[in-house]
């Protein structure tokens, strides 16, 4: 099979528009492959905290964008995270992902104390956050109070669709400023992207794979496109399983030891859908930790799975999809190759 890390642009968006062509199952096979080399048959857990579904921004394509007025907000207080938190130690998990929209009441000060007051309870939890764009200051803050990983999906790395998929005021050269700070700081860095987004050609998506190819995050998000009703783009189809699966397992083969998780998106796509993605070369699994009586209510796409079970429902139901497919969920905090602090004396 031809060397991804040596085509051009054109080339990879050729790769792309022919679905991998006959080399796709070649590929899927060095994806997992390379999987197995890295990390072998472990599948890293994180559990997902949604803490607050209030967003200032706009995007057109994600369901609690500020406009939308159908969605339901809520935020958790600091007790409620660390409810959270304590249920999800229980369950096996070691890292806890602090997700939430653009909500200006988490300020610095609330967001140091809630970090801190994790990092206290669970020292050995890895904590990641994952809020959107804020100043460096602010991110070194954080930093410093103890999260050590950071995801913020790049969304598109072209800057024209960048701008088609939000408004004026969101800034691709703010997002990339965002990522290289929080790289700068040391975080450990997940980005990402939306596979089949409107207005995604296969030129986008390989601008896609050479941006990450230069920024050698620790993490990557890859998920299908899915319309939300309430958005600008709810009439818009969603992005295909068979391209999330090429899409996946290209950047393993270009990028070895990342993290690439098996996303709800793709398993709402698909009933099987994060078991094939498994199979393509993913590694990590984030199963939701939300209290039950506001997952419905962070609804980035519609029928969003997972939203009416409990955080326990979601970790057996999740172990017997990764061991069925042959893999090995884990009680580790599950960081990168590179970023892994050796305990043994
Ligand atoms: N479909 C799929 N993924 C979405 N996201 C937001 N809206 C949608 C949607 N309609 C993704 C974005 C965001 C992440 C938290 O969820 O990539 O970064
Ligand atoms: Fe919240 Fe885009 S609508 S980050």
């Amino acid at each position: 099979m031809r060397d991804l890390n040596r085509m051009t642009r054109e080339e990879l968006a050729d790769f792309i528009r022919k679905n991998g062509g006959t080399e796709r199952q070649e590929l899927i096979e060095e994806s997992n492959r390379l999987r197995l080399l890295s990390y072998g048959r472990d599948v890293y857990t994180r559990g997902l905290i949604e803490f607050t579904n209030y967003c200032k921004n706009n995007c057109y394509y994600c369901g609690i964008r500020k406009d939308n007025h159908n969605a339901e907000r809520y935020r958790l207080i600091q007790e409620q995270i660390l409810e959270c938190c304590q249920l999800g130690w229980q369950l096996g998990y070691r890292t806890f992902v602090l997700q939430g929209g653009e909500d200006p009441y988490f300020t610095d000060d609330r967001l140091e104390r809630i970090v801190h007051s994790i990092r206290t309870a669970f020292p050995d939890c890895a904590i990641t956050l994952s809020l959107g764009e804020r100043s460096r200051e602010s991110y070194q803050r954080l930093y410093d109070a103890g999260a050590e990983r950071y995801l913020l999906r790049h969304e598109t790395a072209n800057d024209i669709h960048y701008r088609q998929l939000h408004p004026k005021e969101m800034l691709w050269d703010n997002r990339r400023r965002c990522l290289w700070d929080l790289r700068e700081i040391g975080y450990q860095v997940g980005a990402g992207f939306m596979v089949g987004s409107p207005f995604q050609t296969p030129e986008c998506l390989a601008d896609d794979l050479l941006f990450l190819k230069e920024l050698q995050p620790h993490m990557v998000g890859i998920g299908p496109f899915i319309p939300q009703k309430d958005t600008p783009f709810g009439s818009y189809s969603a992005g295909t399983l068979e391209q999330t699966i090429l899409m996946v397992a290209m950047l393993r083969v270009m990028l070895p030891a990342v993290l690439l998780p098996a996303t709800t998106a793709v398993g709402t796509l698909d009933p099987l859908g994060r078991e094939k993605v498994l199979k393509a070369g993913a590694n990590v699994v984030m199963p939701n930790l939300s209290p039950v009586d506001v997952r419905k209510k962070y609804l980035l796409y519609d029928n969003k799975i997972c939203t009416g079970d409990e955080a326990a429902e979601c970790r057996f139901c999740i172990q017997g999809r990764v061991e069925r497919t042959g893999y090995t969920l884990t009680v580790d905090r599950g960081d990168h190759k590179d970023r892994r602090v050796s305990y043994a004396n």
